[in-house]
């Protein structure tokens, strides 16, 4: 499935800001996490609808609602915590899944360290969260454990997306839908993205 690139204007103006270096913890936080509404609004276009009646103060409108299988959204620690808001706030009632999921910094492979999801995950269509494909290894690592799981939904929501990863992803996952902001040129020599916007995880908590 060829990923698509959410070129909204109010995503790429926010995602400008992102990238600055002198956008501070507070304002990094609040852009992801707005960033992360925005995409979620585009990620479940498809959502199922059925048909209900509601009485307005005036008469019955036959009208529409959300039908389906429910949403969890997986974040993807510890990066992916800082869109889980974002999404909240357009999904008020999904669940919310956590895997732990780090890059050995001289190897660049995933190791895999946690894992705790919504016990009727089987049932629900998985969100998964991270604002960074880098070399795809965490997110391939990440949907693995969801299918370990049972999860048969599964999309995958990033900001910035390095050609690598999004050719990893999808070919490891041919029927994954990705969702992604912006994607960047290229990996550097330590696999960061460039141009990029740095360590999200390090810009979010102030780790560094
Ligand atoms: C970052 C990011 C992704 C991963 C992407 O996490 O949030 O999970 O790197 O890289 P990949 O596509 O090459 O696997 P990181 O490993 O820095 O962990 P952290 O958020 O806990 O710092
Ligand atoms: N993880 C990040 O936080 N940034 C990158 O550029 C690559 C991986």
């Amino acid at each position: 499935m060829t990923p698509m690139i959410m070129d909204h204007p109010l995503i790429q103006h926010k995602v400008s800001l992102l990238r600055d270096k002198n956008t501070g913890t507070k304002d990094f936080r609040e852009l992801v996490s707005e960033i992360a509404m925005l995409m979620c609004y585009e990620a479940t276009r498809d959502l199922p609808l059925k048909e209900v009646e509601i009485e307005t103060p005036l008469s019955v409108a036959r009208t529409k609602i959300v039908s389906g299988k429910k949403l969890a959204v997986i974040a993807v620690l510890r990066a992916g915590l800082g869109m889980v808001d974002g999404v909240l706030k357009m999904v008020p009632a999904a669940k919310v899944g956590h895997v732990g999921v780090y890059r050995d910094p001289e190897t660049l492979l995933p190791v895999p360290y946690y894992c705790k999801l919504p016990v009727d995950i089987t049932e629900r269509e998985a969100l998964v969260v991270d604002p960074m494909l880098a070399t795809g290894g965490s997110a391939a690592a990440v949907i693995k454990t969801l299918q370990d799981n049972g999860v048969k939904s599964i999309k995958f929501v990033c900001i910035l997306a390095a050609p690598q990863g999004l050719a990893h992803l999808s070919e490891a996952y041919p029927d994954l839908p990705i969702y992604c902001a912006q994607e960047d040129e290229r990996l550097n020599e330590h696999g960061y993205i460039m141009p990029g916007l740095g360590d999200a995880g390090d810009r979010l908590f102030g780790t560094k």
